[in-house]
């Protein structure tokens, strides 16, 4: 693939990428866990505020209309952006952690003791904990696929943990720490010949790989607005029209009904049954500027410049740094790395790193499991997106350079 990203025009809508910090300039590298939003996403929200308050789906009136019908184009885009066939099986959630906990939930109420979930070692806590909390609930069975010495997942150990008692294979389709890229195409496959659904988790996948629900196959796929230029507080939950309507509702309250009395209660249709309360309509109509500008820069030169980003820092590092262990070889990844400094405390790297203006995430990162796994506490992670530029690239090994001496 070929790096085409204008980054110089895409940085000037993001006006956080010019600030200073200890009065360096910052060189953000944790966008795996938030990105940045650009000013028209910004904007969108403040014209929210401004001009389109009004709650949706309630009132005849011209503001609440226009407020609905914004809500509803994002869903329709939305559903564009991901291939799905209907905005019926668009469901607006707070966040990924809401999506998995309401397939968890609702379709979980589908379950029965003995039926089994297969996760994988390399799960975040959202995508482990809900499946948890169903086990108590339901007596169900969970099973874990292990990982490949490179961070992939073993498809053969996969494959033997399915059988007829497996009823949801629940992945993520890149996982936080490492960047694997899940075979989700394949994994939904095996689900569905096992006769289970497949539930992929594409927080990290979304604002980094073009995704298609129906090339995937996938039954559900989640995802979080934050970690994809847009708003904080909107997430989406793509499910297939049959299995939701077969579910029973989320959460009660206005909105997800169609007739209440205090002898019996109906739902709404589609999307509207999983929606209960007010639902966070103006962070939503914004969301719809993230999109356009995913679709505007495009996912396929956002993909091979974070490559390009990905494989100049790995290279440098691999050469110039033998004391960097890196955790995740797996080939085709994406451009998170996840790394230790010799024997050196997380923390202390990513404190001494953060000293020189440069932002990655120290820690678990919500995968405790997997990091048991590695027989380690935690890592520094610095993770790459399209606003990203060699240079910092460049900051973060030379960084490494300046910072190695104190630690090792
Ligand atoms: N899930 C986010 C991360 O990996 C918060 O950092």
């Amino acid at each position: 693939m070929t790096d085409t990203l204008d980054v110089e025009r895409l940085r000037s809508l993001f006006p956080i990428l010019s600030r200073t910090v200890y009065g360096r300039p910052l060189v953000y590298l944790d966008n795996t866990a938030s990105t940045q939003t650009p000013r028209p996403v910004v904007e969108a929200v403040t014209d929210m505020y401004y001009l389109h308050k009004a709650n949706v789906h309630r009132g005849v009136h011209f503001l609440s209309q226009e407020a609905t019908d914004m809500m509803e184009a994002t869903r329709r885009m939305t559903a564009a952006f991901i291939g799905a066939p209907s905005t019926e099986e668009i469901i607006f959630t707070r966040g990924t952690t809401e999506a998995i906990n309401l397939v968890a939930s609702s379709y979980g109420e589908l379950l029965h003791e003995g039926d089994e979930v297969v996760l994988t070692t390399m799960e975040h806590h959202a995508n482990i904990v809900p499946w948890q909390l169903l086990r108590e609930r339901r007596g169900i069975v969970i099973r874990v696929a292990p990982l490949l010495p490179d961070g992939s997942l073993d498809m053969d150990a996969l494959r033997g943990l399915l059988n007829e008692r497996t009823k949801v294979v629940s992945v993520a389709h890149v996982s936080n720490v490492l960047g694997t890229v899940n075979p989700v195409a394949e994994i939904a496959a095996l689900a569905h010949a096992a006769g289970a659904v497949c539930v992929v988790d594409g927080a990290q996948a979304i604002a980094h790989i073009p995704v298609d629900v129906k090339a995937i196959g996938a039954d559900f796929y989640v995802f979080s607005s934050h970690k994809m230029y847009g708003p904080c507080g909107v997430g989406v939950l793509y499910g297939r029209r049959e299995l939701l309507e077969k579910m029973p509702p989320y959460q009660g309250g206005g909105e997800m009904i169609s007739h209440v009395s205090f002898e019996h209660t109906t739902w709404a249709e589609l999307p509207f049954k999983f929606e209960a309360g007010t639902p966070d309509y103006v962070d939503i109509g914004a969301f719809a500027r993230a999109i356009e500008f995913l679709q505007e820069t495009g996912l396929e030169a956002i993909a091979a410049h974070e490559e390009a980003l990905l494989r100049h820092a790995t290279a440098r590092i691999t050469a110039e740094l033998p004391a960097v262990r890196i955790y995740g070889t797996a080939p085709g990844k994406a451009a998170i790395i996840s790394f230790l400094l010799g024997d050196a405390h997380p923390y202390d790297t990513g404190m001494l790193l953060d000293k020189l203006g440069i932002a990655c995430r120290t820690g678990h990162h919500c995968a405790q499991p997997l990091m048991t796994s590695l027989g380690i506490e935690g890592t520094v992670r610095a993770s790459f997106a399209a606003y990203n530029t060699l240079a910092e690239a460049d900051a973060l090994v030379d960084g490494l350079h300046r910072i190695a001496p104190m630690l090792l």
